[in-house]
């Protein structure tokens, strides 16, 4: 037999019958997976592991056509694209529902219900409404065969390739609930709504921002987009979700269900998502609880409501009820109040239209509207901006409704600019410290983390080419279907891999390899880098040097307590509880355990104490060595440098000044008396001490830029 590297068989050499066992197994293996990665948060094999498994079974669908059915996962990813959709019958007619904002038409529908049916108790159930697009899902011996989108409510359009790519859309009815056998009904229609979670939206969103494209309005233009796309690949990036409601046909040998809630238990044991908290009640008291309970916590959820749904429960009941020629006589949504919120005004850009009418836009302070992140508002025309006289910095009252651009209600009467009371970034209450306001959320907060990063990998710290603004923010971001986004904390860095980095927006095969080669060069690093890095408050390169020249090693800097820590130069009390106290935080702890685990290479200067206790500073260009060598060769040797003359400076080194302006450090050196050295009296200082001439090891030879000039080849 002839394996691959990776001690599989090659799928052409694989007879058909052995194809089909792989393949069976393969697709039982990854259901497995899927259900512990997607339901139970408790994956037991790595992303690669599970590429791997499931590159397998790609390659035996392509190699053997016939034996990938419509239940294998890879149809998930999507398909080769349709060149136009196909109209489909629906199996019964998906109707629409009636409905209203006033509880007093839920009233007169109850009143109506009782007295049709002559029933003095009716039970209702109740459901979210859900702000999607509605979706039949038909299933033939248990196998997910169509999908069609409600269109005119009787015939819609086949978008079954679309919709299979929702990873909550079972592609195969669940034949087995607790080990009691489900036998699937040999046609099953189910009515859905096909919904995108908001924190898909807000990352979706995020990335047409940076992308400089125009940002959708509402998610659920985005799921009406997706599910009629052409090409599945595109919708499977849009990670919709799919929540069943309601059987719309259904053959079975067995009884049928007496009520909507046993048909409810029957879709969700099959593995449909079904709607969450719904309830059987009795009364319309208790209906107009339930709307108030899911209004208030309507911006808890990560999906988009616009209203509860009043179901009559008993299915003989909705038989008798009957349906008008437009919707069911046995429901009624009672629906929420647009969602509005207060809003700043951060500029008013006015803009022209298509026919050349001309809008004023209100550009706001992003502000989270029902769950979904505000940053225009329409200011609707001339007349109504004169008539409210809005300007920059004015709060306003900001209403998000239906398909069109959120709407600026009213001036919310103050004169000045406010500051926000809630970060702009993450939506946690600022704080004010002093005169400034402060977000405290330091760990989870999306702009102070991508500020974290950043600083981690920049030139003064850890110097990761490549790694700038732009790429945090990418990292941070969750990817579609809510995955975790690859870095949470800068030990995260060490874990990416060119394979990971790939489907990142705008990531070539060149530019994953190099920002994982960058990130992987730094695990050998400068120690005073990686204290840099660490982002201890007041620790920059110069504080960090001193620790690292004290302390030598990064365990014994980690243990020491606040008075050890000031026997540092330079450090003081203040600075030395301000480490402590940022060592000790839990989160940091937990921060630095994570980095230390990724195998550092901690690099600490060879240091001698040739010059130590000698003060110097540096004015001018030298001939033989750069100001920058020269303080790290003076360094090394245990001397201090500073930046200013002051009366603790021994030594001013002189080199040429440029154009010959006399330098400030010189006026002082003179004033304090402090000695000056040229290039001579410096080289025989040095030689006194036994330190060897200037440019002396290697290390601090001027380096390929030519920084410094080359004594040996001036004429
Ligand atoms: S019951 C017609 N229940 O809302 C009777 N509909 O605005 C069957 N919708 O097109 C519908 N959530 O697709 C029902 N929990 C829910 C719903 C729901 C959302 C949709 C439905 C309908 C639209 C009407």
């Amino acid at each position: 037999m002839i394996s691959s590297d990776d001690g599989r068989t090659d799928p052409a050499r694989l007879g058909p019958d052995e194809a089909a066992q792989e393949i069976k197994r393969l697709v039982a293996e990854i259901d497995r997976h899927d259900d512990l990665y997607y339901n139970q948060a408790k994956p037991e094999i790595s992303d690669f592991e599970y590429d791997q498994i499931f590159r397998r079974l790609l390659d035996l669908e392509k190699a053997y056509p016939k034996l990938r059915t419509p239940d294998s996962p890879t149809q998930r990813v999507g398909v080769e694209p349709v060149g136009e959709l196909e109209k489909q019958e629906h199996e019964a007619p998906m109707l629409s529902l009636d409905s209203s904002y006033e509880m007093g038409d839920v009233r007169r529908f109850d009143e109506r219900v009782r007295r049709e049916l002559d029933k003095d108790a009716v039970r209702y159930l109740l459901e979210p409404k859900l702000d999607g697009a509605s979706l039949e899902l038909v299933y033939e011996d248990g196998v997910l065969t169509r999908a069609v989108t409600r269109g005119n409510g009787l015939v819609g359009e086949g978008v079954v390739e679309n919709v299979r790519t929702a990873r909550s859309v079972p592609l195969r009815l669940a034949r087995k609930h607790k080990d009691k056998e489900l036998p699937p009904p040999a046609l099953l229609s189910v009515r859905c709504e096909a919904v995108m979670h908001l924190s898909d939206f807000e990352a979706l969103n995020a990335r047409r921002r940076r992308a400089k494209r125009k940002e959708y309005i509402n998610p659920r233009n985005v799921v009406s987009g997706a599910l009629r796309q052409l090409d599945s690949r595109v919708t499977a990036q849009r990670a919709l979700t799919v929540v069943a409601f309601d059987i719309l046909a259904m053959t079975s040998d067995d009884p049928p269900f007496k009520t909507d809630r046993e048909a409810m238990t029957a879709l969700k044991k099959w593995g449909f998502l079904v709607p969450e908290r719904v309830e059987v009640v009795e009364s319309v008291e208790e209906v107009a609880a339930y709307h108030k309970g899911f209004e208030e916590r309507r911006d808890e959820l990560d999906y988009e409501i616009d209203g509860v749904v009043v179901k009559v429960d008993d299915l003989q009941d909705r038989e008798r009820l009957d349906d008008t020629a437009h919707h069911p006589r046995w429901a009624i949504a009672l629906k929420f109040e647009p969602p509005r919120a207060a809003a700043v005004v951060r500029e008013i850009e006015v803009q022209v239209g298509r026919t050349g009418v001309v809008t004023p836009v209100a550009r706001l302070w992003p502000v989270k509207i029902g769950g979904v992140t505000i940053r225009n508002a329409s200011l609707h025309n001339r007349e109504e901006l004169e008539r409210q006289a809005i300007q920059a910095g004015d709060s306003v009252w900001v209403q998000r409704a239906g398909d069109v651009i959120p709407q600026v209600l009213g001036k919310i009467e103050r004169s000045a600019f406010y500051m926000p009371n809630a970060c702009t970034s993450c939506e946690e209450p600022l704080v004010e410290q002093g005169p400034r306001s402060v977000c405290r959320n330091h760990f989870r907060c999306p702009a102070q983390l991508k500020g974290q990063i950043v600083h981690f990998a920049s030139r003064k710290a850890l110097e990761i080419e490549g790694l700038g603004d732009s790429v945090a923010e990418l990292l941070l971001e969750s990817g579609p279907g809510s995955k975790p986004p690859l870095v949470k904390e800068p030990a995260d860095l060490f874990d990416l891999t060119v394979e990971k980095l790939l489907p990142l927006e705008g990531f070539a095969k060149s530019k994953a390899r190099n920002l994982f080669k960058a990130i992987q060069r730094v695990r050998k690093t400068d120690l005073s880098r990686f204290l840099v890095g660490l982002g201890i408050p007041e620790v920059g390169p110069t504080v960090a040097e001193a620790l690292v020249k004290h302390f030598r090693d990064f365990d014994k800097f980690r243990a020491a307590d606040e008075e050890a820590l000031q026997e540092v130069p330079g450090v003081g009390p203040e600075m030395a509880s301000a480490i402590r106290g940022y060592l000790d935080k839990e989160e940091i702890k937990s921060r630095i355990d994570n980095l230390l685990e990724k195998k550092f290479k901690f690099v600490v200067p060879t240091v001698d104490e040739a010059l130590a206790g000698l003060t110097f500073v540096l004015t001018g260009k030298l001939e033989a060595i750069s100001r920058g060598d020269l303080t790290k060769k003076l360094k090394q040797h245990g001397a201090t440098v500073g930046t200013a003359v002051t009366a603790n400076t021994q030594y001013l080194v002189v080199g040429d000044i440029k154009n010959g302006k006399p330098s400030s450090k010189l006026t002082k050196a003179r004033e304090l008396n402090v000695k000056q050295l040229n290039q001579a009296d410096l080289d025989k200082l040095l030689k006194e001490r036994g330190v060897g001439p200037l440019p002396a090891d290697p290390e601090s030879q001027p380096d390929a830029r030519g920084s410094a000039a080359r004594p040996a080849t001036d004429p």
